[in-house]
């Protein structure tokens, strides 16, 4: 007989000793993230019926606006976060600025920021294909009490207390990572509830998918284009087999489990590529790195990156560790 399962509520109380700082505050905004990942996902799945109960724009039978899933999304996770008052201020990729919380009730005694990326992948939402969240934490580098700044954003990646996506898959999965390696956890839909599916999740350390988006080929630099005709050569385990979803959480959580690398480089139209450093690359950067993988802007540990604003993009490469050394060795 197979042991009952362990749930993410019991997972958070039984490793919450484990944090540097046990006041529990952390354990709770994970269990906030939980939620509206729960509240999201099942929004999510309903996004095929936008044709029956109405499009973005419309007003829904209930006399609702209908929104944009990820409009939703970007709502539902500062709402949650500010109402439960957990943190003391949020980024998000869709808000051009910050949002300081004020909390009459603590007087903003709150420790921590989130960064986050409500639903990654929105492209692929009207066609029934993986998308995801992107979520990353930080202690404030600001006095406590007082209200955030910008400095408490512009953090180096490896200052990262905690990292996680949520993939609203074939299943619902959230992974994370509080800095002792990376836990995967799988929704019941049944009963709303996270099950530990996949402990200490690591990157196979060689593998054989690329994942790119070769349709912008003629851009890349010259190393690139090298490195991806070098995927394709015929020598030894090459050539490698091409997969990309153009969701980074979904290509990024199959490369973590088969064995491969991701990347989207800079191209002559944008010199930093496309993906956001605070929101998508140093989030993910910390889960590789917890996993044994491992990512780089082409050159450089991308959790080394002293960000300057808020929205900055970088090159990104990520994946298992051989993979995305050799890669490096094209730039
Ligand atoms: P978002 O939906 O949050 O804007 O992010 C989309 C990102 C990433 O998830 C994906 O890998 C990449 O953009 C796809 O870009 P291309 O369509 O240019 O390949
Ligand atoms: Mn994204
Ligand atoms: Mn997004």
């Amino acid at each position: 007989m197979t042991s009952t399962p362990k749930t993410l509520g019991e997972f958070i109380i039984e490793n919450q000793s484990s944090f540097k700082y046990t006041s529990g505050e952390l354990s709770r905004l994970i269990n906030s993230i939980r939620l509206a990942a729960k509240v999201v996902n099942h929004e999510v799945n309903k996004a095929g019926l936008v044709d029956i109960i109405g499009n973005a724009g419309d007003t829904n039978i209930q006399g609702e606006d209908q929104q944009k899933l990820d409009v939703y999304a970007n709502n539902k996770f500062i709402q949650t976060l500010t109402k439960r008052n957990i943190v003391c201020g949020i980024a998000s990729e869709e808000e051009d600025d910050f949002i300081s919380i004020n909390s009459q009730d603590t007087n903003n005694q709150n420790k921590y920021v989130v960064l986050i990326d409500p639903l990654d992948g929105s492209s692929n939402i009207d066609v029934n294909v993986s998308v995801g969240t992107i979520f990353s934490i930080y202690r404030r580098v600001t006095p406590v009490g007082t209200p955030v700044t910008i400095e408490d954003f512009l953090q180096k990646g490896s200052d990262q207390v905690a990292a996680g996506y949520v993939v609203y898959g074939t299943s619902t999965m959230l992974v994370y990572t509080t800095g002792h390696g990376v836990n995967g956890f799988t929704l019941n839909p049944a009963i709303g509830t996270f099950y530990l599916s996949h402990p200490n999740m690591t990157f196979p350390e060689n593998g054989n998918i690329y994942s790119v988006n070769e349709g912008n080929y003629i851009h890349f630099p010259q190393g690139v284009k090298n490195y991806i005709k070098y995927c394709q050569e015929e020598e030894g385990d090459r050539p490698y087999t091409s997969r990309y979803i153009g969701s980074l959480v979904s290509d990024f959580h199959r490369n973590m489990i088969k064995g491969g690398i991701y990347f989207y480089p800079q191209t002559s139209k944008d010199k930093n590529g496309k993906l956001r450093l605070l929101y998508e690359c140093n989030p993910m950067a910390f889960i590789a790195e917890q996993a044994n993988g491992k990512a780089s802007d082409g050159k450089n540990r991308i959790m080394d990156i002293k960000p300057t604003e808020l929205h900055e993009r970088v090159p990104f490469f990520c994946g298992s560790k051989n993979m995305v050394e050799k890669a490096e060795t094209f730039m």
